[in-house]
């Protein structure tokens, strides 16, 4: 394609206050990759793609999710977190010390996550280099853009999925060496959560972060029973958190943390004005009955979040799924647990699920000009409604949002490249 496009149809994007703002039978001019601005007339001399009454708007960013659990999304969702993991998740994972199996079930995945919302994505794969390596050239292929771990573990599992902690650094650095002319898909350090890793591994790893400058995710605070093993395994740390922070993984570089379900007063202090972005995973919350992260108070409080499938604690490659889910659990949590905590709103959500987790990745997440073109074509014909004329465009999104969610896309377009 051109360096030089524009895509014309029904324009949406957040703005800085959390609205949604409507640009109707408007052009978004994209040039090298870029937006350039949003006009009401066709630029002179340019590549028109017509997406006449379709609804255009920024990609969605699914910041936590794990690439190699997506093959039994769907199942297993009658047990709680630990019980979980070992019982369904670690066999599943082992399976890819083997680069078969990986390569046909890491095929299945990244097809799937093309023809989803997501067009930025942050990973996990397994504590298995050349299988994450594997993934990681897949996605890059796919024009997807995002980060992958390779996880580490070396404590607390099963045999078949734990590693000599020095092979878990010297694999993690060879890892990110092996990365190292990718473009899209870059390595991020990834600790799978504070039980998986000794105490060594985490300071290693806390060190590779900060010299080579690469962001870091993890999990926190997402059951009650592993807060608890938390507790027993590093009494000396204050929280959950503060063991990150011991060991020099708490938001020296870009942090991801998935869940915050279960949150301190203590840690919303280390949470906010840091480098950490909360992913907030409402349907993997409810799949394991972890609980409802009190997603009203960390905004309000200044803290970053960002929206997650945690697949495959979550379902669905959905993100705007996720959208809908928050909503509707941080209902449950108005009414159940603290009726001072508003529930979110429709273009809080978007605004969430695009500028705000965009700004991990950069200039990214909405149509100001400079940004990364990132792009979602609609295709509302099959809402099916009587008043679909009356409604405005951010009702449209809506109503496309609860009825139409993880149907196929019209168009999607990362860095202005058309990837579907
Ligand atoms: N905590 C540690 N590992 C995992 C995982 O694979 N999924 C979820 N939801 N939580 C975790
Ligand atoms: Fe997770």
């Amino acid at each position: 394609m051109k360096d030089f496009y524009v895509l014309h149809g029904d324009i949406l994007y957040a703005d800085e206050e959390r609205r949604i703002r409507e640009e109707r039978d408007s052009y978004l001019v994209v040039r090298d990759g870029k937006v350039e601005e949003i006009t009401s007339r066709i630029p002179a001399s340019t590549a028109v793609l017509d997406y006449d009454g379709c609804l255009i708007i920024p990609g969605l960013i699914d910041l936590h999710l794990h690439a190699p659990q997506y093959q039994f999304a769907g199942l297993f969702m009658d047990k709680e977190l630990l019980e979980w993991l070992n019982s369904h998740t670690f066999p599943e994972e082992g399976k890819y010390a083997d680069l078969s199996y990986a390569r046909k079930a890491y095929s299945i995945f990244v097809s799937d996550l093309v023809q989803s919302e997501t067009t930025r994505f942050s990973a996990f794969a397994t504590i298995h280099e050349d299988a994450s390596l594997l993934l990681s050239s897949m996605l890059e292929e796919s024009g997807l853009s995002g980060y992958v771990g390779k996880v580490n573990m070396d404590s607390n599992s099963p045999d078949y999925l734990t590693e000599d902690t020095e092979e878990s650094i010297s694999s993690t650095i060879s890892f990110i060496e092996r990365m190292k002319d990718f473009k899209n898909v870059r390595p991020i350090i990834t600790p799978r959560f504070i039980p998986s890793c000794s105490k060594r591994l985490l300071i290693e790893l806390g060190k590779i972060s900060e010299s080579r400058h690469l962001p870091v995710q993890s999990h926190l605070d997402e059951n009650i029973s592993e807060i608890e093993w938390v507790r027993e395994l590093v009494p000396e740390s204050r929280n959950y958190a503060d063991a990150y922070r011991a060991h020099g993984l708490w938001g020296r570089e870009k942090t991801i943390m998935a869940h915050v379900v279960w949150p301190s007063d203590e840690e919303y202090e280390l949470l906010k004005n840091s480098n950490i972005y909360v992913a907030h995973s409402p349907s993997s919350n409810s799949n394991l009955s972890s609980g409802i992260a009190p997603v009203r108070k960390m905004l309000d409080s200044g803290i970053k979040i960002a929206l997650a499938t945690d697949v495959a604690g979550g379902s669905s490659l959905s993100i705007m799924r996720m959208m809908t889910h928050a909503v509707e659990v941080s209902k449950l949590y108005y009414r159940y647990v603290d009726s001072t905590m508003r529930p979110l709103t429709f273009s809080e959500v978007f605004y969430i699920a695009t500028r705000m987790a965009g700004s991990f990745f950069g200039s990214v997440g909405s149509f100001d000009e400079g940004m990364d073109a990132d792009i979602l074509v609609l295709d509302t014909s099959g809402i099916h409604t009587s008043i679909y004329e009356e409604l405005s465009l951010s009702e449209r999104l809506e109503l496309y949002a609860y009825r139409r969610a993880g149907s196929p896309l019209k168009a999607k377009f990362v860095k202005g490249r058309k990837i579907l």
